[in-house]
């Protein structure tokens, strides 16, 4: 619900528990009164009589309590839209000039006092999510000039006792490794300069005043919705005043706006809630599952990827015998990684010729399709489409197709370059390509990667804004055309999750690191914005491929229950008895995972101690899953009882394994003991539904 005071020039957007209140002041500057609790009409009227900060000779007051927060007068603090008039002028002078709403949706529009420049700030919110979503359009009706930052959303926190920042940091398979500390004065930035989300960090903070912890405190969030470079800025002010500023691109890089050229923004999402980092993970879940993916009432079937079995060495026989040993242990999609196309048989060639390699399968790839279906699974297929190597036919026929500069080496990554997707006949050509493949190949899932991050872009500075639009684009296109098709978005692991590709795909590639003990930390980190439903987790071999690390078989498939389960092993060098007790994990997935994928998650303890655990919980209320792991015991050292989260203290529920009662009052205050194994690496599910009468 969207209120409008005209005469106090106030707007108030309130969800079901908290409110997000906008004033305009005398000056025509947009502030933000109120960002918390919901409030009433005569509440947030009140907002006005409070003081407001001071005036100092040096600056102007309203530094760092706007919600468009233009560069110009006395305002020297971070300015969420900045440009470069055609004669210089960097100043902005923005006046009120209407607005228009629904509902659901507001937008303010202003104009420049001199420069025929609009802005128009949007907002929408959902009814049934605290979410409030931002974006900005601007219009150049004059001479071209230049936008120096145009962030999505500037979100003004309230005065806090202190303030304290969280956000995930990463590198290659150590992706979203959760970072919570101080906020220093100044700006810190998080960003990526890559052209893709990246794994070094995620468009998302949290801000809460120190004092907040997993079940108890206020957090305010924001998470922006773009697949590209991007830039978040949390700026405390000397004042105490505190925003967090998040649009796409990154330092240095500018955009022309051309005469009569318009620049639409992505979205960026802020959310106020209580009750501490858990409240706030699960409304970001239950925000993506209710409005931003697909198909999100979709269960996500249980995948088995060749990978790590085959890597480039596939060939019709080796992906049959997987698919034959995976269907077995009751995998219901199939999907054939890297090496079945072109002269793809090392990474050194092939990408860009997106046809069956005629060695590997002389009969197209239908006769692995059939197979695959005849099993009763669903046949996926991985591409990296934005990509080309360097030794390929596409690249031969067409070497000015990548991002380039003409006296600079091309830089290769992985042995390969970036196709420019800002080039029409480029994005033509990959639309094309793509259509044609699902066309002509019963395809039920693609496994789209994007391994290397851009280089000598430039000159034309729009690439990193076009890239990300022809992609979101063409999946737009190849969805509506093929709209059985589901799509996981991979980027050497987890180098692209956001709000923005989660729009459009169905899962994400968490990170390649399938080490079950590294995963634990890895999907903490990614639990705290994305929801389990899209994570994808594999189980694979022990020792790990990549870290050597040995762990055993249960507690390798507990972790990738956390998620959504997959294999990824050498599924022909299992053992009769893995492979049987596989199946038999699997099965005891599919029996939870509807709470996993579907259900409210609790992190119950995280992943830094001894013993930790995560619960998911039915939204009714009715069962739960919990999976608990003990990474190492210490001499003397007892496993405390797991307390339980959102149970009905008076309800019984029983345990179906064990069968054991068990009192909902016991479990939230004492715990449950779940009778691990006395090793290290050791691991339990456990299953309670709750008793009738
Ligand atoms: C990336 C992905 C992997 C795999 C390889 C194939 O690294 O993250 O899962 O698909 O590419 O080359």
């Amino acid at each position: 619900m969207i209120v409008h005071d005209p005469d106090r020039r106030l707007w108030i957007l309130s969800g079901p528990s908290s409110c997000y209140v906008l004033h305009l002041d005398e000056a025509d500057r947009l502030r933000t009164l109120h960002w918390g609790p919901r409030l009433s009409h005569e509440q947030a009227l009140s907002l006005l009589r409070l003081p407001q900060p001071e005036h100092r000779s040096m600056e102007d007051p309203a530094d760092g309590v706007l919600d468009l927060a233009s560069a110009g007068g006395l305002r020297y603090g971070q300015a969420g839209l900045q440009v470069r008039f055609a004669d210089g002028t960097r100043d902005l002078d923005l006046g009120y000039s209407g607005e228009r709403r629904t509902d659901r949706e507001l937008v303010l529009e202003f104009a420049d006092r001199h420069y025929p420049l609009t802005a128009e700030c949007h907002y929408r919110i959902y009814g049934d999510s605290d979410v409030v979503e931002r974006h900005l359009v601007l219009r150049n009706a004059g001479e071209p000039l230049t936008v120096a930052r145009a962030d999505s959303a500037t979100w003004v926190l309230p005065r806090l006792s202190g303030y304290r920042l969280s956000c995930v940091r990463g590198q290659w398979m150590a992706e979203t490794r959760l970072h919570r500390g101080e906020l220093p004065y100044g700006e810190t930035t998080l960003t990526s300069r890559r052209g893709v989300t990246s794994h070094q960090a995620n468009p998302w903070a949290m801000v809460d005043d120190g004092t907040a912890s997993e079940e108890h405190g206020a957090v305010y969030s924001c998470a922006l919705a773009w697949s590209g470079s991007w830039r978040l800025t949390a700026q405390r002010l000397p004042t105490e005043r505190v925003t967090l500023s998040a649009g796409a691109g990154h330092d240095p890089v500018t955009w022309e706006l051309g005469a009569g050229e318009e620049l639409v923004t992505p979205a960026c999402a802020g959310l106020y809630t209580e009750g501490g980092f858990g409240s706030a993970s699960r409304a970001w879940h239950d925000h993506q599952l209710r409005h931003v993916l697909p198909h999100a009432g979709e269960t996500r079937p249980v995948l088995y990827n060749s990978w790590e079995a085959t890597g480039f060495d596939v060939s019709l026989e080796s992906q049959v015998k997987l698919a034959e040993k995976a269907a077995q242990m009751g995998v219901e999609l199939f999907v054939m990684d890297d090496g079945w196309f072109g002269a793809r048989t090392h990474d050194a060639a092939g990408l860009g010729d997106w046809h069956p390699n005629p060695h590997r399968f002389p009969h197209g790839l239908g006769p692995l399709i059939n197979r695959v279906h005849e099993l009763g699974m669903r046949f996926g297929l991985w591409v990296e489409p934005e990509m080309v190597n360097p030794d390929s036919d596409l690249y031969r026929a067409h070497p000015d197709w990548v991002i380039h500069r003409p006296h600079r080496a091309r830089t290769e990554h992985r042995n390969q370059l970036v196709l420019d997707l800002s080039r029409p006949q480029v994005a033509d050509w990959l639309h094309r390509t793509l259509d044609e493949l699902l066309a002509k190949n019963d395809i039920d899932f693609l496994k789209w990667d994007m391994n290397r991050p851009f280089t000598e872009a430039g000159p034309d500075e729009r690439l990193w804004l076009d890239h990300v639009r022809t992609l979101y684009d063409v999946l737009d296109r190849l969805r509506a055309a093929h709209p059985h098709v589901r799509i996981e978005s991979c980027s050497s692991g987890g180098g692209r999750v956001d709000l923005g590709i989660l729009r459009r795909t169905d899962q994400v590639w968490t990170s390649d690191n399938t080490d079950a003990l590294d995963r634990l930390e890895i999907q903490h980190g990614f639990s705290q914005l994305y929801p389990a439903r899209v994570m994808g987790a594999w189980v694979t071999d022990s020792p790990n491929p990549y870290t050597r690390r040995q762990v055993p078989f249960d507690f390798r498939f507990h972790v990738a229950m956390a998620g959504a389960l997959a294999i990824g092993g050498a599924l022909t060098e299992w053992s009769q008895a893995d492979l049987d007790r596989a199946a038999e994990l699997v099965a005891a997935y599919k029996r939870i995972r509807h709470l996993v994928q579907h259900g409210r998650q609790y992190r119950l303890l995280p992943p830094d101690g001894e013993l930790s655990a995560v619960e998911y919980l039915a939204p009714d209320g009715g069962q739960l899953a919990v999976l608990a792991f003990r990474r190492a015991r210490r001499f003397g050292h007892a496993d405390p009882g797991i307390r339980l989260r959102g149970l009905d203290a008076q309800a019984r529920y029983r345990d179906q394994t064990t069968g054991q009662i068990h009192h909902g009052a016991v479990l939230l205050t004492h715990g449950l003991f779940a009778d691990l194994a006395p090793g290290d690496y050791a691991s339990a599910l456990i299953h309670l539904i709750r008793e009738k009468g």
